[in-house]
């Protein structure tokens, strides 16, 4: 049967760490040199309903580097965009692709998409989840700290696709997570009573110095996310204290690291000082999607 990456939740932890074992690998090849062609002559469609920078370009250079071929499908110029359901959708592109790759907005198009094709499909983001993000996330972490042995992680900011991803990994890895999220903007309950039952070390609080206090990862993620626009006044007023700053992370354990998916704001949710500081790996991480990508491509379609 194939086998999809829509949620984090879906892979077992073996699974996730012969990911991890894999991009390692894929790495240190790309950095030497060595062609690495485990996807010759496959190829990936790359749907699109949002805008990217990372994801794009990391999806389609990988696919590339393992001697693949990427098409990027702009959801505007495809008959997707003028209403073609994603039932006809998906079985067509199913009679030419290897794996199907979609950024969309309700979670619910990503799960149709794997329902109705025969290849992998991979979740490019949704307003659900950012699994793909969190496993670059996850590998940046083991390059800096070993393993995720005795540390404690949180999140500080909104209760979005990111933070519900991060959910799913601690419930997955077992760590411990503690989220600051203000009243009002808590993630998904159902992703969080779930993985609560696999794993109790999964803090919520409104005070993100509890959170941030002897933490070793400190992650954050704009206050208003893509589709969400509209309310980013309401929001910055929402999440006044709700800053990566400084100030925070005087409380955070002196070696600690600090993650951003990106794009970010400074001075809204991550302080210029922090983003470009000492502890920030956040250029780290955006390179990673592409080896972290890689290796999930060539578990999916090799
Ligand atoms: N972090 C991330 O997914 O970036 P893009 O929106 O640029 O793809
Ligand atoms: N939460 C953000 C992540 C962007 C990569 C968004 O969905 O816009």
């Amino acid at each position: 049967m194939k086998k999809d990456f829509i949620s984090i939740a879906d892979w077992s932890r073996e699974e996730l760490d012969a990911v991890f074992a894999l991009s390692a690998e894929l790495k240190a090849k790309q950095k030497r040199g060595e062609p690495h062609p485990r996807l010759q002559g496959k190829t990936l469609g790359l749907i699109f309903e949002k805008s990217s920078t990372r994801t794009r370009v990391s999806f389609e250079v990988g696919m590339v580097q393992l001697g693949g071929y990427p098409l990027f499908l702009d959801s505007r110029n495809t008959q997707l965009g003028r209403g073609e359901p994603i039932e006809d959708t998906a079985r067509v592109l199913s009679r030419y692709l290897d794996g199907i790759m979609i950024r969309t907005f309700a979670h619910d198009n990503v799960t149709e998409m794997a329902r109705w094709a025969s290849v992998p499909v991979i979740n490019g983001l949704s307003d659900l989840l950012h699994p793909c993000q969190v496993m670059a996330d996850l590998f940046t972490v083991l390059e800096h700290k070993k393993s995720f042995q005795d540390l404690a992680f949180c999140w500080i900011g909104d209760g979005n696709n990111m933070a519900n991803s991060w959910i799913n990994a601690a419930a997955v890895f077992g760590f411990e997570l503690r989220l600051a999220v203000p009243k009002g903007y808590e993630p998904d309950t159902a992703i969080l009573e779930r993985a609560r039952a696999l794993n109790p070390r999964i803090l919520l609080t409104t005070d993100p110095r509890q959170a941030a206090r002897g933490a070793h990862v400190l992650n954050t993620d704009v206050w208003a996310s893509m589709g969400q626009e509209q309310e980013q006044q309401q929001r910055q007023r929402d999440f006044a204290g709700f800053q990566v700053n400084n100030e925070l992370l005087a409380v955070a354990d002196p070696e600690c690291v600090v993650l951003h998916c990106l794009p970010a704001h400074r001075g809204e949710e991550i302080s210029a000082e922090v983003l470009e500081g000492p502890h920030s790996v956040v250029f780290d991480e955006a390179e990673n999607r592409l080896h972290v990508q890689k290796a999930i491509l060539a578990t999916l379609m090799g």
